[in-house]
């Protein structure tokens, strides 16, 4: 049973809070390319190319193309949850006030596996945003020159639901805030190159977490958490999570 005792029990004396963080690598075995592995997405494209602002004004197509590709994979039959999404769902099931998702992917996976607290810091690829408004919507076809926000008028150009190198992630307030609150601080699949998510684990030290990496291979911060598993994700994360849900 997740109890206090399993974790050290928190402040109050409740079930304690689980944050977990995730990274590209947890999404890897859904067949989702990483960052910054072999022929990972930064081999393939510059960053600067089709991941900044500047890019975007420069090059919309180029920047369009790239998203509306991993769209696609995305939207295809064969990408689907792996064993790691769906143990972090049944956690979530079994404890629905204390387990919060914070992930950096911009896939949908956490929640087709049934996750439903996930913060996505750096956005989502099956919405858009208003270049000007920032209002967001999902976009149900591929991005083109021709995409257009229907909340301003005259209508503005709309653009990926990403947020780009050299702009604020979404949700941080809330975000450190859990982090603070956190009795368990869990990081999945995440490389620890990318600021500010990768000084979360930080954060959860100062306030008392017990912090967890479960990773393929130690991550730039690796020193940082009191505890590590490696290996695939698909095999350490339910192998991890059993202990707090046996019985459930
Ligand atoms: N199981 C567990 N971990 C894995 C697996 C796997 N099957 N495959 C890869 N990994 C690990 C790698 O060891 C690496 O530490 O996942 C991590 C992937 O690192 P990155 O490719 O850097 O991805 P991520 O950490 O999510 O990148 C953070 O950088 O480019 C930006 O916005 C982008 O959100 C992204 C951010």
């Amino acid at each position: 049973h997740l109890n206090p005792s399993n974790f050290g029990a928190s402040s109050d004396g409740q079930w304690p809070n689980i944050v977990i963080l995730t990274g590209a690598g947890i999404s890897a075995e859904s067949g989702l390319k990483t960052f910054r592995d072999n022929d990972g997405l930064w081999e393939e494209h510059a960053l600067e190319e089709v991941a900044t602002p500047e890019a975007f004004s420069r090059n919309p197509e180029l920047v369009y193309r790239f998203y509306n590709q991993r769209r696609e994979q995305l939207q295809s039959a064969d990408v689907q949850p792996n064993a790691a999404h769906i143990a972090l769902a049944k956690l979530e099931s079994a404890f629905p006030e204390n387990v919060l998702i914070i992930t950096q992917n911009v896939d949908d996976l956490h929640e087709r596996a049934g996750s439903k607290n996930v913060l996505h810091m750096h956005g989502e690829l099956l919405s858009a945003r208003c270049n000007q408004s920032h209002r967001r919507f999902i976009m149900k076809r591929p991005f083109d020159g021709t995409s257009r926000c229907q909340c301003c008028s005259p209508s503005q150009t709309i653009r990926p639901d990403i947020v780009w190198f050299g702009e604020m992630p979404f949700h941080m307030e809330e975000i450190e805030c859990a982090v603070q609150e956190a009795d368990v601080f869990i990081s999945i699949g995440t490389s620890g190159n990318v600021y500010p998510a990768a000084g979360l684990v930080q954060i959860a030290n100062h306030y008392g977490a017990h912090t967890v990496e479960l990773n393929l291979a130690p991550s730039e911060g690796n020193n940082d958490f009191l505890e590590a598993h490696y290996g695939l994700a698909s095999a350490v994360v339910p192998h991890y999570l059993t202990q707090y849900l046996k019985g459930k």
